[in-house]
């Protein structure tokens, strides 16, 4: 049995030994723990596995778990990053024991500490006496100091958990530079008598160098015989913890931090083995200790013993600690880098996630907003553009501008004639059909483009095609010219050649114009006009072709008083009268047949009164509504009462000439009869436009032809 543990004995220590190797110590045979106490290279155990064989530890295995010991002294636990390391130490007592009632026996222990290249932290110890009769030493090579503490009775001590400031357990610090301490007793401090009285209720004294804050008095420390002692773990200790700074002693201070290119370099030294490390001077006593850099953790001590800490990694794990430490502001996103972290802000965001004010958003939501709401008004721009242009479409084919493109007629797009006009800028005129504007194509053509002024009524299609074809293809001198058309409107636009002159109503009784016509130019212009209207009633068919508004403002006139009968579009208009008579009515009453008012039916015989009016206003040069008073009526009642209208004629033409003045008249008076014969109220008793034609020509060629003709017949 004995055998077999024996046996079994190194097979478990070899294990235990194995499983934590020191790091940095390649020898497999360097364990990195003993017990539960880790073991930080420089440290190891034996000087095969400690730094130049100055960091030796010993393990005792002989207890379970082994325990770790530097010299005679356990230790509790090394640090690499304070350089510190804590050990147990004895508490050194003293004990009044009587031997009868009058005599007794004090038996004193006084412990030392002797550490090699380990000192006395002093910031982090404490020199405490406990008792109530005691005057406690702590004496060095070259130094010296104690503590008084004394209680009348342990009523009188401090309470539990008081500071200790004399009353049962006083407390002193201690100084830097000491690795040889003892801790010793005064044993003249006081008599017999005394030790006498106060062995009764406090028989024994304690004193020990310890960590700070490790003691808290309690009164029953002064009863009992080692009472104070405290639990550690499961272990009740007898000794007390104390902690010793060490620091790599042997190769003198860390070298002064050089500047390199302007970066801070940061010193090392060869302790400081590991990557990414660097030495820091020693806070107590000669040399250095290492550290790991920035953003690493590890032991610098040993070969790549720093590794990069992955704050991301930890702040995942462990928020409440570690989101404080490794701040990453909202909307940004951790990323890991060697030594460091990075904070990106996400989309939308700029700035440092890792400082104060964090990622701030790139637009500020109101500029977010905007441009939101901008990007939809344009969408919304957009949508609303193509829906214009499918309804232009749509306009197109309802207006039949298939048919109409196919036979050549010019198609404008209404964009075209913006253009054309100018935006519309130049308006010259009004007619039965709308307005209409003066523009312009490619620089050099004049046109008129006659926009129809009404809405909502649409002609039909087959009706309003035709009617444009119709147009477009009568051609006559004395007519204007359609050259194309516009359907992406609701209401067809229209385009014309551009009749410089003006309409002869302009010209005939505009009152500035000096240049007044002579009676052959009057005769021509007649002529021109009834030619044209002829021409129209003689495509009448079935469509019953009229042109519906005959009047002087409708006549044009070109540069050499050749007339242009315009307007031509109201005759499809008229020709559906009975529907819009409503607009037709409107139109200037004065040329409007009476026939027509009364039956509502517009013919060509129609065209004819009006015509009439017109010859009427060619030789009398008065509107046809001057005054209060009608033109036709005037003239008709003037003939009935003086059997001539000379009493109306235009005085100027008469002016021109005395020797001619006689044909002249004749000629007037002729023109006269015939404006009275299409004025007649018996639609059967005035001429078709045609007789109309031939009349005029008649009197041109008989009474006022040319001066030669004139003269040969100047007796006529
Ligand atoms: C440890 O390993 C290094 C190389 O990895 C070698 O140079 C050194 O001699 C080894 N030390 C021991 C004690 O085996
Ligand atoms: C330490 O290493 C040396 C050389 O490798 C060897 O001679 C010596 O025995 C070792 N000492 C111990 C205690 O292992
Ligand atoms: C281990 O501790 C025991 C008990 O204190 C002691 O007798 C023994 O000598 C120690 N062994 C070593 C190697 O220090
Ligand atoms: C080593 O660095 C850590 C963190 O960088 C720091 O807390 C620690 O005090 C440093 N140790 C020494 C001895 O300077
Ligand atoms: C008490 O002990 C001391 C010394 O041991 C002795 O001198 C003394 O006489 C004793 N006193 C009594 C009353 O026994
Ligand atoms: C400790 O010793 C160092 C040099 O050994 C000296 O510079 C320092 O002043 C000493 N500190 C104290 C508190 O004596
Ligand atoms: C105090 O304890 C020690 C060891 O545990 C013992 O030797 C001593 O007699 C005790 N003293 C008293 C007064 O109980
Ligand atoms: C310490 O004590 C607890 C119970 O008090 C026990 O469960 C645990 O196993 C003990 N640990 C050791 C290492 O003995
Ligand atoms: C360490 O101390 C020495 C001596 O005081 C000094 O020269 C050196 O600059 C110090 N090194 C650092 C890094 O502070």
């Amino acid at each position: 049995m004995a055998q077999v543990l024996w046996f079994l004995l190194p097979a478990a220590t070899v294990i235990t030994l194995l499983a934590p190797v020191a790091a940095g110590a390649n020898d497999s045979d360097c364990p990195g723990k003993c017990g539960d106490v880790d073991i930080p290279y420089p440290y190891g155990i034996g000087d095969n596995c400690s730094w130049r064989g100055m960091y030796s530890l010993t393990c005792n295995h002989s207890f379970d778990p082994p325990r770790l010991y530097v010299g005679d002294n356990e230790v509790l636990d090394i640090s690499l990053e304070t350089g510190e390391m804590r050990i147990l130490t004895a508490v050194s007592s003293q004990c009044y024991s009587p031997v009868n009632e009058t005599a007794g026996v004090t038996t004193s222990v006084s412990n030392s500490l002797k550490v090699t290249q380990l000192l006395i932290s002093t910031s982090r110890n404490e020199f405490t006496a406990i008792g109530c009769n005691t005057l406690a030493l702590l004496r060095s090579r070259s130094y010296y100091t104690g503590c008084i503490t004394s209680c009348v009775s342990l009523a009188k001590a401090a309470r539990d958990g008081d500071k200790c400031t004399g009353l049962g357990c006083c407390q002193t610090s201690i100084p830097g530079n000491l690795s040889d301490i003892a801790v010793t007793w005064n044993d003249h401090y006081s008599d017999g008598r005394a030790k006498k009285r106060v062995w009764r209720y406090s028989p024994c004294s304690y004193a020990f160098v310890a960590q700070k804050d490790w003691y808290d008095f309690e009164r029953k420390d002064l009863v009992r015989n080692n009472s104070f002692a405290r639990k550690f773990g499961n272990r009740t200790l007898t000794e007390v913890p104390l902690v010793l700074d060490w620091a790599i002693r042997a190769d003198g201070y860390c070298p002064p931090s050089t500047n390199k290119d302007g970066a801070l370099e940061e010193p090392t030294a060869s302790a400081c083995v590991s990557t990414n490390s660097h030495c820091v001077n020693a806070s107590h006593g000669f040399g250095y200790l290492c550290n790991c850099s920035k953003g690493y953790i590890g032991n610098p001590y040993v070969t790549g013993g720093c590794t990069n800490i992955n704050e991301c990694e930890l702040r995942k794990s462990d928020p409440t600690r570690y989101e404080k430490q490794y701040p990453c502001g909202s909307g940004s996103t951790c990323y890991d880098t060697p030594g460091d972290y990075k904070c990106k802000c996400n989309l939308g965001r700029r700035g440092d996630g890792k400082g104060d004010t964090g990622c701030q958003l790139i637009f500020p939501r109101c500029a977010i907003a905007v441009v939101a709401t901008f990007v939809v008004s344009v969408l919304a721009c957009f949508v609303i553009v193509e829906l214009k242009k499918q309804k232009q479409k749509k306009y197109f084919d309802q207006n039949g501008g298939k048919i109409l493109k196919s036979m050549g007629i010019n198609i404008f797009t209404e964009e075209q004639l913006k253009k054309i006009t100018n935006r519309y800028s130049t308006p010259i005129g009004e007619g039965a059909f709308g307005k209409v504007f003066m523009g312009t194509i490619d620089n050099a053509q004049r046109v008129a483009v006659k926009r129809a002024s009404m809405k909502g009524e649409v002609l039909p299609q087959e009706e309003f095609v035709n009617e444009i074809t119709f147009q477009f293809r009568i051609s006559h001198t004395n007519m204007v010219r359609l050259l194309g058309c516009c359907l992406e409107t609701d209401i067809p636009m229209l385009v014309f050649e551009l009749v410089p002159k003006g309409s002869l109503y302009n010209v005939l009784h505009s009152m500035d114009d000096q240049h007044t016509l002579s009676l052959a130019e009057r005769l021509r212009i007649a002529i021109g006009s009834a030619e044209a209207l002829a021409h129209m009633h003689s495509h009448a068919g079935d469509n019953n072709h009229v042109h519906g508004d005959v009047k002087s403002g409708n006549i044009l006139l070109d540069n050499d008083l050749t007339p242009k009968v315009s307007d031509f579009g109201s005759s499809k208009l008229v020709s559906i009268a009975s529907m819009y008579s409503k607009w037709c009515v409107s139109g200037d009453m004065s040329y409007i047949d009476p026939v027509y008012i009364k039956s509502g039916r517009f013919t060509e015989k129609s065209d004819v009164y009006s015509f009439g009016v017109v010859l009427l206003e060619l030789i009398t040069r008065k509107t046809a509504k001057y005054g209060d008073n009608s033109l036709p009526l005037d003239f008709v009642k003037c003939c009935k009462e003086e059997g001539n209208g000379r009493k109306l004629y235009d005085r100027d033409i008469m002016k021109s000439d005395d020797r001619q003045s006689h044909c002249h008249m004749e000629c007037l008076d002729r023109i006269g009869k015939l404006a009275v014969r299409c004025l007649k109220e018996d639609v059967e008793e005035r001429p078709t436009m045609s007789e109309v034609v031939e009349e005029l020509k008649e009197v041109k060629s008989t009474a006022c032809g040319d001066k030669s003709t004139l003269m040969k017949k100047a007796d006529c």
